[in-house]
């Protein structure tokens, strides 16, 4: 059933063209301008009428919330905050008329965010559930919704659940946003072409595996990794450190790049591998100094890239050629080599990926 891979982890990993395809089958198509998502319908109203939007999760599924934050921001001009559920519903949150909950799970069974959407729930909140398990408790709680069909994830550590959230969640924004005119017509349909090719892409991003192999063979030894990214690339970031740490359990941390300053500089020094997500987009300057940052306390730099770049190669150490697509769905792209690089990193380890110490699928306990 792992069809030909070693592994659980590995085989979702290479499912993501066709799982993020299916994500969109039947729901957009970007030549008729067709995008429709059948689960949200009653509610669409108070999706955009929306005067915030509070997006619940746990884990990777938050990390996905923290990516479509920015989307939601740029596209629609609604505000949004994103809430680790474990805090969100043990402190007491203002929920306001004309707020609306997305709670976003993969398996649709995690305590702290089913209970967080009970809370919200009793004081009044419209809650969207974005689930891969049909049926899951989180899908019955919720008023509406969109599944993810990414198809069964079985290995613990979230891969292509992460891509098809994103997928759903960028579709639910572009509705949004076209229905409300908060972007023009001529981006909207930009943005569907462009996330039509997202499977492509990462098809495209997978051939780098050899690469990431031989990257992964030099680091596999290291101590600690910073991962560090801007703007929608940093959750990315987040989502990079959470993957190497859970299955090969070598520390590491996500940062805004530049936050770096602000302490995690203190760090580096010739030991410290950083991997820098410095695809070209509307941060790249800003992130192309905190390389240079890197570099001047002899930091080791890997550095994910849009192809063809010819600045970043000069200064980092290693660097991991991506297809270009719009910054706003670089993060399904991004991502790729990140899990890949996790995942054999911690194969080397002798650890196992599918199973790491200490976790379950699904945290159905607080
Ligand atoms: O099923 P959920 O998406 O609600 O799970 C949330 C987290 O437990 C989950 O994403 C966890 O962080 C993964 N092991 C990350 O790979």
């Amino acid at each position: 059933e792992k069809g030909g891979y070693e592994h659980f982890m590995l085989k979702e990993i290479f499912e993501q063209p066709k799982s993020i395809a299916d994500c969109m089958r039947g729901r957009l198509n970007a030549s008729t301008g067709h995008l429709v998502l059948g689960g949200i319908r009653e509610y669409a109203n108070k999706l955009e009428g929306a005067e915030r939007i509070i997006m619940i999760a746990c884990g990777t599924s938050w990390h996905a919330a923290l990516v479509a934050e920015y989307i939601f921001e740029e596209l629609c001009r609604i505000p949004v905050e994103v809430e680790y559920a474990s805090e969100f519903r043990y402190r007491n949150p203002v929920i306001n008329e004309g707020d609306v909950v997305v709670a976003i799970s993969q398996s649709g069974e995690t305590a702290d965010t089913l209970a967080a959407m009970e809370l919200a729930k009793s004081k009044g909140a419209i809650i969207f559930g974005v689930c891969n398990v049909v049926g899951s408790s989180i899908a019955r709680v919720s008023h509406e919704g969109a599944y993810t069909h990414a198809g069964p994830e079985i290995g613990v550590a979230s891969t292509k659940a992460f891509t098809a959230q994103l997928t759903v969640l960028t579709m639910i924004a572009l509705r949004v946003a076209h229905r409300k005119g908060s972007i023009t017509e001529r981006k909207y349909h930009e943005l569907l072409v462009e996330l039509e090719q997202i499977p492509s892409k990462v098809e495209e991003s997978l051939k780098l595996n050899d690469k990431v192999v031989e990257i992964s063979d030099i680091f596999k030894e290291a101590r600690n990794f910073l991962y560090l990214g801007r703007g929608y690339n940093f959750p990315v970031a987040l989502e990079g450190a959470l993957k190497l740490k859970e299955i090969s359990y070598i520390h590491a941390e996500g940062y805004p790049a530049a936050e770096m300053k602000h302490g995690p500089i203190a760090l580096i020094d010739e030991e410290m591998p950083v991997v820098f997500i410095a695809t070209r987009d509307s941060s790249y300057d800003k992130i192309v100094s905190n390389i240079q940052e890197v570099k001047a306390r002899k930091g080791r730099v890997i550095a994910i890239v849009t192809k063809g770049d010819v600045l970043i190669p000069k200064m980092a150490d290693f660097v991991i050629e991506v297809p270009a697509a719009h910054e706003a769905l670089m993060p399904m792209v991004a991502v790729i080599p990140l899990q890949l690089l996790s995942y054999h990193i911690a194969v080397m380890r002798g650890c196992n990926v599918d199973q790491p110490r200490n976790l379950a699928k699904s945290v159905t306990v607080e």
